[in-house]
């Protein structure tokens, strides 16, 4: 059993890590500052003797005697990271300096949640490990693009100076229940419209692609990643089964059996046209690739929506 501390654990992705490592016999403690994710999404954690929460804030420091840290705390949504950039940046950057700092101290092996968004609007495609990237360090974006690839060099930094025992993940799109109902990413938001009935609105032609990750695949690759021996990465994990905008807005019309219908909206700046990862490297390194089709994740994200929907209706309002 280790001791593992999950930052960003009531999040999306935090909260079905903390579940995955219980499961594996670990003993979690979550720490969130609880602005983009929710108590909910930990709620049946929260009896657990190897669960523990805290609401702490990344940006200032904290201990405790881990032996491993999973660093996610990060809004990852643009609705959530644009809503106070300087923030965003803060916590890409004090974050990461307060976990690496209390890693080198306890002696902790670190893992940071990076992302595809580190190779900004790419000029090559698909995406593999060596691609320096295409970012604007000035648009809107930059707030967590630009965080991420500091929180990338930090971890560089801390492992060649200090020898701070590191993992880089680069994580794809990733989606499945427990996404917030309002933060604009696509499968939340075509899922949530076509089941109130309200048009699907597709940003730009459709015709740009994503490439979208289960999050049960998710985390397993992650954890592979935290325990892999001899590799720091940087590693993408992400699912390399490209889709069109508009094919996911049919997909999901399909499944729901929604009457709704399809606009277009002009595509925000910046927006990448084509996103798709290269996970040779995670085949060879960690024996990870995604199992779960497209639609069964889409139909488990749907059930996930439907309930929350009506739960919501019953009870009035959402739990921070
Ligand atoms: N979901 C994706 O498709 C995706 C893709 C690429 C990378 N990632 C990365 O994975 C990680 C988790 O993403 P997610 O989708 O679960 O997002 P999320 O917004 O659901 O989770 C992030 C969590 O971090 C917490 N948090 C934010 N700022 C904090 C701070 N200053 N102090 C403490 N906690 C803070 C939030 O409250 C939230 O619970 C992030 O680092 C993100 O950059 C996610």
């Amino acid at each position: 059993m280790a001791r593992i501390l999950v930052t960003g654990g009531s999040g999306f992705i935090g909260s079905h890590l903390c579940e995955e490592l219980i499961r594996r016999g670990h003993d979690v403690l979550c720490l969130d500052n609880l602005f983009s994710g929710s108590r909910d999404n930990i709620r049946h954690l929260l009896g657990n003797p190897y669960f523990e929460f805290v609401r702490h804030d990344v940006i200032h420091p904290f201990f405790a005697e881990v032996d491993h840290i999973y660093h996610l705390a990060c809004p990852a949504s643009p609705i959530h990271y644009q809503y106070n950039p300087i923030k965003t940046i803060k916590t890409n950057v004090m974050g990461t300096i307060n976990m690496l700092g209390l890693a080198k101290r306890v002696k902790a092996r670190i893992l940071l949640t990076s992302t595809s968004e580190v190779y900004g609007n790419p000029n090559i495609h698909p995406q593999e490990e060596a691609y320096w990237g295409n970012v604007n360090p000035i648009g809107l974006r930059s707030c967590y693009d630009e965080g991420k690839r500091v929180a990338e060099t930090l971890m560089m930094d801390y492992h060649r100076q200090n020898g701070v025992d590191i993992r880089i993940a680069r994580i794809f799109n990733t989606y499945g229940p427990r996404m917030a109902i309002n933060d604009g990413r696509v499968i939340s938001n075509f899922i949530v419209q076509a089941l109130r009935g309200e048009d699907l609105t597709v940003y730009g032609d459709g015709t740009q692609t994503r490439s979208f990750c289960y999050i049960s695949d998710m985390t397993d690759g992650i954890v592979r990643m935290a325990e892999a021996e001899g590799f720091i990465g940087p590693v993408n994990l992400g699912n390399p089964i490209e889709s069109t905008i508009l094919e996911i807005a049919e997909r999901i019309l399909s499944i729901t059996r929604s009457r709704s219908r399809i606009v277009f909206s002009p595509l925000p700046s910046d927006d990448p046209e084509r996103r798709c990862p290269n996970i040779t490297r995670a085949k060879e390194r960690l024996g990870w690739q995604p199992k779960i089709a497209l639609d069964v994740g889409l139909s488990n994200t749907i059930a996930y929506f439907k309930d929350k929907l009506n739960r919501s209706v019953t009870v009035g309002r959402e739990a921070p």
